[in-house]
């Protein structure tokens, strides 16, 4: 399996999900070359649950990357049909990575790849407020 893949699997590992069971991983690549992972973090309270897709995003803010610095994002889980992002972080990932290659991946080593703007056709983007 290739880097940015692996990365999201060994970050599935990571995942706290104690709720679902159903356990993410999501690698961010980076312009200058780091590789950023997230998992997903579940909490009592349901909806505050993050997505590892969002974890990973706002992990490479917090570390300085910025919108354009990002190259590609893979995500992984345990399913037979891939899992693609869910809604809420379509709009994230297109927000602050654009139109990247979006690298799905399971545990058998099926991997398909999309476009971003395959699965968020029509987006809403932020340089349209003005
Ligand atoms: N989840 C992700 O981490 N990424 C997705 O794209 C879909 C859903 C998580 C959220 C929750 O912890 C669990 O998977 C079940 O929805």
């Amino acid at each position: 399996m290739e880097p940015l893949p692996r990365a999201a699997r060994e970050a599935r590992e990571r995942a706290y999900a104690p709720f679902s069971k159903f356990r993410v991983g999501a690698a961010v690549e980076l312009r200058d070359g780091r590789v950023v992972t997230g998992c997903n973090v579940e909490n009592a309270s349901y909806g505050l649950t993050m997505c590892a897709e969002r974890v990973a995003i706002f992990k490479a803010i917090s570390e300085g990357a910025r919108p354009g610095d990002f190259l590609r994002i893979a995500v992984c889980a345990d399913t037979d049909r891939l899992t693609p992002p869910c809604g809420a972080c379509r709009q994230i990932i297109w927000e602050f990575c654009g139109d990247v290659p979006v690298i799905l991946v399971n545990m058998r080593g099926d991997s398909k790849t999309y476009a971003m703007r395959e699965l968020l056709p029509e987006a809403f983007d932020a340089t349209n407020l003005d």
